[in-house]
């Protein structure tokens, strides 16, 4: 997508050929930083800290970190060290396993000299098969939006909810969610989205509402707790999210505060669509139940981050120290209450049949 009328992916390899550059999303909407990842630590700090974040970017990133991890140690024990400390990164986004999997299923075999190229070139085929995957998403979720539009009077936008950041930030190119708003804006379909901020980390109103300003797609900006009003009152015509990991059986983990969401639109009647990549579903798991949330630091919770009026970026305490705050950072919406699955390989019911007839490669 374009920042300034300039196209970007969210990662890339450097002119150098081997380093790796990333957009420091954390600075973002203030600053414009895109650092070096010259060492596997510093991706995995990345993903850690999430200077990187979003499911299928976060994917890309272990798949590159595990590339320059082969170029300063390419044995079978530098390998699976590296591996590890990548894995233990951030726990739920699968497709950090998947990335590092792809790699690893490439190198095997190899001769130590050999591994690092082979994981580089695997690591550039995933990127570009993710931006392939994106704007199959788009393709496939258009039709949703291209329907709610011809059933709104005059040149009325579709009215769409999102949640967290689901767009080309969070993945390399296009976006999951946000890939039909994408698809359907650029073919000239008024729509608007409603970005609730999402706290603590605020990817909302820090990274969402900025990316669909940069590519001209209206937006409004909402407090996490304004969701359920704007469903009730007919706001919303429709709910669309992203997700981190989906199981088997369609329960769909993603960013806190999309359950109540989801709780909403079906108590309004409102379709609540999730869109994801292949890579996002996780085959080995049935329930949502099973699934490791990721705890983060309660400053997260306790602090929030701005810009004064001077225009230096600061932190301010929102409770006394000594505050308890817990931060779990992901919650999981059943199944039963999502309307449908919108992947690269069309829309399915959220479900083990669903999902199986959509990939029997992987059902088994
Ligand atoms: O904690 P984050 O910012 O990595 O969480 C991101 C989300 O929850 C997204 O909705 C999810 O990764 C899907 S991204 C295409």
């Amino acid at each position: 997508m374009r920042v300034n009328g300039e196209p970007y992916r969210t990662i890339w390899v450097d002119e150098d050929s081997w380093s790796i550059r990333i957009i420091d999303q954390t600075r973002l909407p203030w600053s414009w930083h895109v650092p070096r990842l010259t060492r596997m630590a510093e991706a995995a700090e990345a993903i850690a800290t999430m200077r990187v974040r979003g499911a299928p970017l976060i994917g890309a990133t272990a798949a590159y970190g595990l590339a320059l991890a082969l170029r300063e140690d390419p044995s079978d024990w530098g390998l699976e060290e590296a591996r590890d400390q990548l894995l233990g990164a951030r726990p739920t986004a699968v497709n950090l396993r998947w990335g590092l999997d792809q790699i690893t299923g490439a190198v095997t075999g190899l001769a130590p000299g050999d591994r690092a190229a082979a994981a580089y070139e695997r690591a550039g085929e995933l990127a570009d098969s993710e931006v392939a995957t994106c704007r199959r998403i788009g393709e496939e979720g258009l039709p949703l939006l291209e329907a709610l539009g011809r059933e709104r009077p005059g040149n009325e936008p579709v009215q769409i909810l999102t949640h967290c950041n689901a767009g080309w930030l969070a993945c390399v190119d296009w976006g999951t969610a946000l890939a039909p708003v994408y698809q359907a804006h650029d073919r000239g379909l008024s729509v608007h989205v409603w970005v609730p901020e999402t706290r603590p980390r605020n990817q909302g109103a820090a990274l969402t509402v900025w990316e669909l300003s940069q590519h001209g797609v209206p937006v409004t900006l909402i407090a996490d707790n304004a969701a359920g009003h704007l469903l009730g009152r007919g706001r919303v015509d429709l709910c669309l999210v992203g997700t981190d990991r989906t199981t088997r059986e369609g329960d769909v983990v993603n960013k806190i505060g999309t359950y109540p969401k989801a709780l909403a639109a079906q108590a309004n009647g409102v379709p609540f669509y999730v869109a994801l990549p292949g890579s996002t579903v996780d085959w080995e798991v049935a329930s949502g139940a099973e699934v490791p949330i990721e705890e983060r630091d309660s400053r997260e919770v306790t602090h929030i981050s701005g810009l004064t009026e001077r225009g230096e970026a600061s932190e301010l305490a929102l409770v006394p120290a000594g505050t308890p705050a817990a931060n779990p950072a992901f919650d999981v919406t059943p199944a039963g209450l999502v309307t449908g699955l919108v992947t690269e390989r069309g829309i399915c019911e959220a479900s083990g049949s669903g999902l199986a007839e959509l990939y029997p490669e992987q059902a088994g």
